[in-house]
């Protein structure tokens, strides 16, 4: 994306606030309207597969900023002339008065920030690195939710919408020699018209929640790659893919430690090779992964890539050839200290507790999570489920949030593709079946498939309600069946075995969710709701169902832990969400806890043909499978 037709337009020549007219800011409201065609999006990406990132991470200035002032006010044009030399007086400096964590949630840092939504302002400097001559630099942001503009020494560089993908924005030629300032503007309001939508089961956080840092490249580099089992080759073959950031014709070699190194020729920018190989198949019991290096020009990038193969066959998932049952669970991005802030140790703590719960299958719930999560699933052996937002009452009819959903879930492909552990791409979450969203999810299970042909695409679906049955025309265009049914919670339990029994998918079913708010501690009768041992027999009867229907080859319980929501205000739930099967504090286990890992490991020994005994304990030290 070029952006300097932008700097012809007025936005950067003019000062903060035009001397001429002191008051025109207060009459402008398409303050916004200079920043539109600045997006940026999956074909920005660049890999950062074994590069070194800059980190920027730490402590940068911070402003909330709920009136949109930097914009109208043009704050990003300030210069730094100290207040005793201004003529004008201004509403703001870029003054270290107040600073915030990158990364971060803002609603975190001040208690009465929790609740802020609108947009907010981070500031640094940062000195230009130094790299061989004709090196290209880019600004990669981890996450910013929602939507985010840039400012490069006060011209605009870059925008991007979308909370939970990364984005990048080059640099290059605008640096100066020495300090840059950047700024960042993040905007996380909930519209209509985003995706998701302004009605989410799930706390709205703000910010630059996740790393940023500065990636630099030759002139011509790897801007992506896929390395994978080609597809119906049985394990016998392995292609590889590779896309310049030029449209020029060079040769590129691969090596694949232990197994083989090919030259393979790129023309116009691309290139792909398909070549014998007989991999170690990697699974949750045996996660082999292998170290890959692919060199083009003066570019070289490193992975560990697993080699997998998963589809679907009638109405079994088969991994690896072998029928596998998906003993599975589901997790926010959510902390009560630090929001939608992850880090490695929350990661391998949230698998701890999935491998304790004796789950080979997490699905990732209801964004992409941050990189690290995947990456340590490739280590220890899990399968997972990675969605788009396209969560509930989405603007199906407008073509700007297609867009939107297309460029998310792109995103997330480029970024993940190379992660043997993700097996599904969900595209949507409990939408009314519409006309509109019909056509609307047709495109992205399209798009998901021209993006990545080897993994399935589901989506977590409801139940046709008037003829009763697990039916819904968006699964012609999926390999996979999500339902998300909460008979015992939101409707009568009799009803599930109706529904089983009343449905003939003839494709493999995943309960995508299911479950009941608990309280912990919160105990009494079976019969009562939010007690623990309510919740415990809710999914007692719903694992005896799922274990009496050879269709459904998987289920994930909602959800791992409790999580913040502020739709949620009975005095047991309090802003939180009681379905976890352990509480907020990620330590305290419910009564829920042990009823399903003890049935996941009767599953296990019934259904699922990759693990006669469960996959081994993990060795928190070391993090992977023994
Ligand atoms: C829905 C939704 C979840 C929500 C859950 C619940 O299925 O997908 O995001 O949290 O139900 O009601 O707890």
């Amino acid at each position: 994306m070029d952006t300097s037709s932008l700097q012809r337009r007025d936005i950067a020549s003019r000062a903060p606030v035009d001397a001429a007219d002191p008051y025109e800011h207060l009459h402008v409201e398409d303050f916004a309207a200079p920043f539109a065609d600045g997006r940026v999006g999956w074909r920005e990406m660049v890999t950062v597969a074994g590069r070194t990132i800059l980190s920027l991470d730490g402590p940068w200035r911070f402003v909330l900023d709920l009136h949109d002032e930097g914009l109208r006010q043009r704050w990003y044009a300030h210069d730094d002339t100290p207040v005793i030399a201004w003529a004008i007086p201004r509403d703001y400096d870029d003054g270290a008065w107040q600073t915030a964590p990158v990364p971060s949630c803002w609603n975190m840092q001040q208690p009465e920030w929790m609740y802020f939504e609108g947009s907010a302002w981070y500031t640094r400097v940062f000195d230009r690195p130094h790299g061989p001559p004709g090196e290209r630099v880019f600004l990669r942001v981890g996450a910013a939710n929602y939507e985010a503009r840039v400012f490069l020494n006060g011209d605009f560089v870059g925008a991007h919408r979308g909370g939970s993908t990364p984005f990048f924005i080059e640099l290059t030629g605008r640096l100066k020699d020495g300090a840059n300032r950047l700024q960042i503007q993040v905007d996380n309001r909930r519209r209509p018209d985003q995706v998701p939508m302004n009605h989410t089961d799930w706390f709205n956080y703000g910010g630059l929640y996740r790393e940023v840092g500065l990636v630099c490249v030759p002139a011509v580099f790897i801007r992506d790659f896929g390395v994978a089992l080609a597809p119906g080759s049985g394990g016998a073959r392995i292609a590889v893919d590779v896309t310049l950031s030029e449209a020029c014709d060079i040769d590129a070699h691969v090596e694949i430690e232990g197994l083989a190194a090919h030259r393979l020729r790129i023309v116009g920018g691309f290139g792909r090779i398909e070549f014998e190989a007989a991999p170690e198949l990697w699974s949750p019991r045996r996660p082999r992964l292998y170290e890959v290096r692919l060199k083009a020009g003066d570019d070289e990038v490193r992975d560990r890539v697993g080699f997998r193969d998963i589809r679907v066959a009638g109405e079994q998932i088969l991994l690896n050839g072998e029928d596998i049952f998906l003993r599975g669970i589901c997790v926010h991005e959510d902390d009560h200290a630090a929001g939608k802030t992850t880090s490695e140790a929350d990661i391998r703590r949230r698998f701890e507790d999935a491998r304790a719960l004796g789950a080979n299958f997490i699905r990732l719930a209801h964004y992409p999570h941050h990189e690290r999560v995947a990456e340590i699933a490739d280590e220890v052996g899990l399968l997972l489920w990675q969605e788009i937002p396209v969560y509930w009452a989405i603007d199906f009819a407008n073509p700007d949030t297609f867009a939107d959903a297309d460029n998310q879930l792109r995103e997330m492909i480029r970024r993940d593709r190379n992660r043997a552990s993700v097996i599904i791409w969900g595209i949507g979450n409990e939408n009314a079946d519409t006309d509109a969203r019909f056509a609307f999810m047709r495109g992205l299970a399209a798009a998901a498939r021209e993006a990545d042909a080897t993994r399935l695409v589901s989506a977590a679906c409801l139940i046709n309600r008037e003829r009763f049955r697990i039916e819904d025309r968006l699964a012609a265009v999926l390999d996979v069946i999500g339902l998300n049914e909460y008979f015992g919670w939101y409707e009568p339990l009799e009803g599930l075995a109706a529904l089983f029994a009343n449905s003939a998918p003839g494709k493999p079913v995943v309960i995508s969710e299911t479950g009941a708010d608990a309280l912990a501690g919160h105990r009494g009768p079976a019969g009562e709701l939010f007690t623990e041992e309510h919740q415990a027999a809710v999914l007692t009867a719903q694992l005896d169902a799922v274990a009496a229907t050879p269709y459904v080859r998987g289920i994930a319980p909602w959800i791992l832990y409790d999580f913040r929501t502020e739709r949620r205000q009975t005095h047991l739930q309090r802003g939180w969400n009681r379905k976890g099967l352990i509480a907020a504090d990620k330590r305290t286990r419910k009564l829920a806890f042990a009823t399903v890992a003890a049935r996941y490991t009767a599953l296990s020994a019934g259904h699922d043909g990759d693990a006669s005994v469960l996959e081994p304990p993990l060795h928190p030290a070391k993090g992977v499978a023994t």
